[in-house]
């Protein structure tokens, strides 16, 4: 799998908020960086990582087409205005952020593939994404090709039967949300094994994703969560605390665009 197992994601942060959330992340460790066109902040993501003084290679950095440019004439422009906002001459993961109504997997997913072809970005993926939307996507372009699916998947909502499917098919599930956007820390058995392990519940969490072969992206406008939750890395959870975690499932979904979500599996 090339996906980098833990990311820091950039959601909702804007402006300053972003630029030092990005900073951040990057000094405490971080190397891979979650953007996407629609959240308004890839020109502050690039500037962060620029100040940063890392070099180039040694990031991954991810970008998402927005659903208005999922076709033919727009895809690769829109790209191109997303490394030029960036400041990168390519990025290192071009997703397709929603399957969206109204667009053509046959269409757009050669157009994605020719971006890879042209150097714009080394991998290529596809975001909320069920197993049908993945399959003809696998059509589209072969299954090869697809280096992640990122999908909603946290404690809450644990998308196994999605989940199952890739691991069969080989491409990596990144988990987007995996804390819920925090409702999960609020979770008693996550707590109580928190407390047990002297860890925190965002900790158990993110490793329990880890060590179920998802990568991570979870974002944090402070410092010190943005440490602390790298940390998780380091905690392997024992079978019965992870059987424990598997149990809290309630199919409660965070991110559920009613103009943009497919029939989820
Ligand atoms: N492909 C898609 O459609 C899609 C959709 C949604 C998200 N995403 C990606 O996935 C990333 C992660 O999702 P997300 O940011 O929405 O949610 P998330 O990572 O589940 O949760 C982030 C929230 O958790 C809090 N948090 C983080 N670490 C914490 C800690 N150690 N202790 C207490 N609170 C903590 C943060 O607050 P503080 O800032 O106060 O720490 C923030 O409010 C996004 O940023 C984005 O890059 C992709």
């Amino acid at each position: 799998m090339t996906v980098p197992a833990f990311g820091v994601g950039t959601f909702r942060l804007k402006e300053q908020v972003v630029i030092d959330s990005v900073k951040n992340a990057l000094e405490v460790g971080y190397r891979a960086i979650d953007t996407a066109q629609i959240y308004g902040n890839e020109a502050e993501v690039g500037q962060a990582i620029r100040e940063s003084g890392i070099a180039r290679e040694e990031l991954y950095v991810t970008t998402k087409v927005w659903v208005d440019k999922l076709n033919k004439n727009d895809l690769i422009p829109s790209l191109k205005e997303s490394l030029e906002k960036l400041d990168m001459d390519y990025v290192d993961l071009t997703l397709v952020h929603w399957p969206g109504p109204g667009t053509d997997i046959a269409e757009y997913m050669p157009e994605l593939l020719k971006a890879k072809e042209l150097g714009l970005t080394k991998e290529i993926g596809v975001s909320n994404f069920t197993i049908a939307l993945l399959k003809e996507a696998g059509d589209a372009i072969g299954m090869e090709h697809i280096a992640t699916n990122q999908v909603e998947l946290s404690p809450y909502l644990q998308n196994r039967k999605l989940a199952q499917f890739m691991q069969e098919q080989g491409v990596q599930l990144t988990s987007y949300m995996t804390l819920a956007y925090g409702k999960v820390l609020k979770d008693e058995t996550i707590i109580a094994i928190a407390n047990e392990r002297g860890a925190t519940a965002a900790q158990v969490t993110l490793a329990w994703a880890l060590q179920k072969g998802f990568a991570i992206i979870p974002s944090s406008t402070k410092r010190e969560n943005l440490e602390s939750n790298l940390k998780a890395a380091e905690l392997i959870l024992t079978q019965e605390e992870m059987t424990r975690i598997d149990a809290l499932d309630c199919n409660s979904r965070e991110a559920n665009s009613e103009s943009l979500a497919p029939e989820w599996d």
